[in-house]
């Protein structure tokens, strides 16, 4: 689905910097991990708040496999414990929660908690998490031309590859916004970022304050979204 010029429907955070957030205070990089999920959490909250309809979490990249094995099991622990323990998060609070990614590779535990979590919060519609989750944009392009393939469809149009994504249904971000002052997508939105805003921001993760959100949709409300077309007079 296409974004809408003047409006904010779709947040979206690529949470980076746990680990150096744990390694300034001596501390082991899983640490900055069980921290960040305490931040996602006070930042959906704050989404919330803010009326916004939609906010994704870049969570596990496909490329995050490649981190030492305990880190790996750390986070696959930790996102399980999440969806079990924190499950009344999403309830009481009235938030919908998606999966985004692939679910092959992923353990049974892990499919039956997201399963369970998108069943009993499919009716909050105010607000819908989306959780990128072992995901890669260019795995997601790859499965939605397979799965095209497989139904033998031709004459493939723009709009039909945003209906066989993995986000299909859900508009693309109007805004990226990523932290620990990296300026790159690493493998994240490829095809929905296509005219997505980003900013930046010099914080760790775990240090994001809601202020710098406030901020940056200061700044994005400022920007001027031209989708390749000439500035309005
Ligand atoms: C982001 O923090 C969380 C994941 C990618 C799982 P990092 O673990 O990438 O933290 P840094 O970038 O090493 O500091
Ligand atoms: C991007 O962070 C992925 C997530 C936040 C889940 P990374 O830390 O994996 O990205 P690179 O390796 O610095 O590009
Ligand atoms: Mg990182």
């Amino acid at each position: 689905m296409k974004s809408d010029v003047k409006q904010l429907n779709h947040i979206s955070f690529i949470m980076d910097g746990n680990g150096r957030w744990a390694k300034k205070r001596f501390l082991p990089r899983s640490m900055g991990h069980s921290e960040g999920v305490a931040k996602a959490k006070e930042v959906i909250l704050h989404i919330k708040k803010l009326g916004i309809r939609y906010v994704s979490l870049y969570t596990f990249s496909k490329e995050n496999w490649k981190r030492a094995q305990d880190e790996v099991s750390f986070l696959m622990g930790l996102i399980l414990k999440h969806l079990r323990e924190d499950f009344n998060f999403y309830v009481e609070n009235k938030i919908g929660i998606k999966h985004i990614g692939d679910r092959s590779g992923l353990s049974d535990d892990i499919l039956k908690a997201i399963d369970k979590v998108e069943a009993d919060t499919k009716d909050f519609t105010d607000i819908t998490v989306l959780l990128v989750f072992n995901y890669s944009g260019k795995y997601d392009i790859a499965q939605a031309y397979n799965r095209m393939a497989a139904e033998g469809l031709k004459d493939i149009t723009e709009d039909k590859i945003s209906d066989y994504l993995l986000t299909a249904g859900y508009p693309d971000p109007d805004l990226i916004i990523r932290t620990s002052n990296e300026f790159r997508i690493s493998n994240y939105f490829l095809y929905q970022a296509a005219y997505s805003e980003f900013i930046i921001i010099d914080k760790l993760w775990p240090d994001l304050q809601m202020k710098d959100i406030d901020g940056a949709l200061d700044i994005y409300f400022k920007r001027d979204r031209r989708f390749g077309g000439v500035k309005d007079e």
